[in-house]
């Protein structure tokens, strides 16, 4: 066995557990205020019964790539819903959020291409600029200030691309979008925004933050090259859909996109599923209204509690504690109240948070019942 290699991993696990980082995995227990499953869709039998129902008509695996025989009647219906749920022109599905995030980043830039991205972008992004080999130009997160100077410095670079979660996963706030796309616009840069925790909460039909005429004027969302979406988190599956503006970006995708080409398409039955799921998003306004009225009413509930918030305005709220040890401890006692909230620490994030996600299908009680201890717990 080489000594040196198990030492050194030994070595960094007993420096995680010495500054209260090292994660471990639980079977998860308690009521679910942790998930991102949003509409409480995974949990939904029409979703079971079609994804039973895809697997009696396609099968178990997809069998090969897309380009080869992986390819199926499913996956093409699938991206047509979504580009309807998106208003855009067309959709590729891949294997999920995170493939989608790494093999467009590694098919869209390369050496010569600066990238913008804020600093509180997920790591799939990051490891997507990272695999392209580009320029990774960060600006602070969501300052608008410090994003244009950036695209001033580099106005001269050949290829540049802007990319930004449209809700940002860890702290639940939303970026200014309409000012992006006029800034992309401006300085004729690529854009790509991630709508991973916006679909089935925001915009219409729950088309994400770019489909809400609220953030968005639905005539500028054709500006938008890319978005990437999620079937793992609102949609209770799993899956990513890359949505696209342009009529040759899907033909370029599939001839150059790596993850793509060099791997098994995901099962059909699951784009089977996802039809469904688009379906009711389509077919249930009221359902996608909810996780947003049940977080205005959490948010109203924990007023006053002595902790630091961050500037959420969606279903994500997370309270800032002081230590790492302070987030595992406050943890652990709600999980011992049966209420299951997760501390998320350093790396993931800058500073440890409890990461509250609030659902469609929480009941009243349940979400008092979370506020009620976290005051007893807090206060
Ligand atoms: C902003 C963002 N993008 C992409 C992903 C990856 O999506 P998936 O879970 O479908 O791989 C995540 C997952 O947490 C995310 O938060």
């Amino acid at each position: 066995m080489p000594q040196e290699f198990y030492q050194s991993i030994q070595k960094e696990l007993s420096s995680r557990d010495e500054k209260n980082l090292r994660r471990s995995l639980y079977v998860p227990q308690g009521i679910d205020f942790c998930s991102n499953d949003y509409l409480g869709l995974a949990k939904d039998s029409r979703i079971h019964n079609a994804l039973m129902e895809g697997i009696g008509i396609y099968g178990a695996g997809s069998t090969a790539s897309r380009l080869v025989r992986g390819h199926s009647e499913a996956f093409v219906s699938l991206e047509r819903k979504f580009s309807f749920l998106s208003q855009g022109m067309g959709a590729l599905f891949v294997a999920n959020g995170f493939t989608a995030n790494l093999g467009l980043m590694d098919a869209i830039a390369d050496l010569r291409t600066v990238v913008f991205c804020d600093r509180l972008n997920h790591a799939s992004i990051l490891d997507g600029i990272r695999l392209s080999g580009a320029k990774r130009v960060y600006y602070d997160h969501l300052d608008m200030n410090d994003l244009r100077a950036k695209l001033e410095k580099h106005r001269s670079a050949k290829r540049k691309i802007l990319i930004s979660e449209t809700i940002f996963s860890m702290d639940g706030d939303a970026l200014p979008i309409e000012e992006y796309v006029k800034l992309a616009e401006e300085f004729d840069v690529i854009l790509v925004l991630d709508e991973t925790h916006a679909v089935g909460v925001f915009g219409k039909m729950g088309g994400g933050l770019s489909c809400d005429e609220k953030f968005l004027d639905a005539e500028l969302i054709p500006r938008i090259d890319f978005r990437i979406y999620t079937m793992g988190k609102a949609l209770g599956l799993e899956g990513g859909l890359i949505v696209y503006n342009n009529e040759s970006s899907k033909d370029f995708l599939i001839n150059c996109m790596r993850n793509f080409i060099f791997s098994t398409a995901p099962m059909p039955a699951i784009a089977h599923a996802g039809i469904t799921a688009c379906e009711i998003l389509f077919n249930n306004p009221d359902l996608v209204a909810k996780p947003l009225l049940n977080s205005d009413y959490f948010r109203k509930s924990i007023q006053g509690l002595a902790v630091e918030q961050t500037n959420s305005i969606s279903q994500i709220i997370p309270l800032i504690l002081n230590s790492e040890e302070q987030a595992l401890s406050v943890s652990k006692q709600l999980q011992d109240r049966g209420l299951d909230v997760r501390a998320i620490r350093p790396p993931t994030v800058p500073s440890s948070r409890l990461r509250i996600s609030i659902h469609a299908d929480h009941k009243k009680e349940e979400l008092d019942r979370l506020s009620e201890t976290l005051f007893e717990i807090l206060d």
